[in-house]
């Protein structure tokens, strides 16, 4: 009876210390393309579990109501359901949130969910540094046939089709709606749109969130030193993970695989889809590699 009682005790204990541990500490408030993958993998090396849009999509079938709740939300720039919020990042034991994902629920999750929680804004060294990436990464890859394919094979891609016009619409070009068909010649001629709305949008939170909750990175410049200091933890003694920094290609092919190791493929197109990719994947790889021949013999030059 004794041994029963303490065993509901640690139970109990348990459930409330995993809870305090699951509540979102840390909010990044970057848009696109300004170091949110590199923030999460720092953050994870510093014990977080940090909640990106990387990880529904490679997380298979059972992330597909979490990619609707956003979906919905941007749809009606709203955080239509806090508790529902809680719940995706409770389920899940997340305590730190840092994709672009987050824009319609910025304002929900500084100061009515989580008004304790610290704040890490991420941004490039000035906004043509942005454009430029974004131009060369995301928008290039909004009208790939990567997504098309990705689409056929997976039912949490072909959700995330549909969703890409309103992230990038809201979050990347600063629409109030859908950016339909995005590809690389949309973002050069909506340039100075974008450009006012990552300027407004950096100045928004400046202006928000308290300068002691708000830690402002430009670039990942300073690596561990200004993370470090603004959470009071010691600087780890592994290399701070840039990521992203080139390369969108070895982003997709890390998706593709990603995707496919998850094993989210459809039965029936499975096997069919498993030998495009795989050509793709190699088609990708001899691409990147040639580039790369091509750099170093201009840097040789
Ligand atoms: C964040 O969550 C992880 C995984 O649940 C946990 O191990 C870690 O201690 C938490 N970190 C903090 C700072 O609470």
């Amino acid at each position: 009876m004794d041994n029963l009682f303490v065993k509901i005790l640690l139970v109990l204990c348990y459930g409330v210390s995993r809870q305090a541990c699951a509540e979102i500490q840390i909010i990044g408030t970057g848009t696109g393309r300004t170091g949110s993958t590199t923030l999460q993998n720092a953050l994870n090396i510093l014990g977080y579990k940090t909640y990106h849009m990387k990880d529904i999509l490679t997380g298979g079938k059972d992330r597909i109501p979490e990619l609707d709740f956003w979906f919905h939300a941007f749809e009606t720039n709203s955080c239509h359901d806090t508790d529902e919020l809680r719940n995706i990042f409770e389920r899940g034991g997340y305590n730190a949130t840092v994709h672009a994902i987050n824009f319609p629920c910025h304002e929900a999750l500084l100061f009515q969910m989580y008004p304790n929680a610290k704040v890490i804004h991420t941004q490039r060294t000035n906004s043509e540094v942005w454009h430029d990436s974004v131009t060369n990464s995301i928008c290039k890859l909004s009208s790939s046939g990567f997504l098309q394919i990705m689409g056929i094979i997976s039912p949490v891609f072909r959700r995330f089709k549909r969703f890409t016009p309103l992230l990038m619409g809201r979050a990347i070009v600063g629409l109030d709606g859908r950016a339909e068909n995005v590809n690389k010649q949309y973002c050069l001629d909506h340039k100075e749109q974008m450009i006012k709305f990552y300027n407004s949008h950096n100045a928004r939170i400046k202006a928000i969130v308290p300068p002691e909750r708000l830690l402002v990175l430009s670039n990942h410049e300073h690596g561990w030193e200004p993370i470090c200091n603004f959470l009071g933890v010691p600087i780890p003694s592994v290399p701070f993970p840039h990521v992203n920094k080139r390369g969108s290609t070895l982003n997709r092919i890390y998706f593709l695989v990603s995707s496919i190791l998850a094993n989210q493929a459809d039965s029936s197109l499975g096997i069919i889809a498993v030998v495009i990719c795989l050509l793709i994947v190699l088609a990708l790889i001899r691409n990147w590699e040639r580039r790369r021949v091509m750099r170093r013999k201009s840097k040789s030059n």
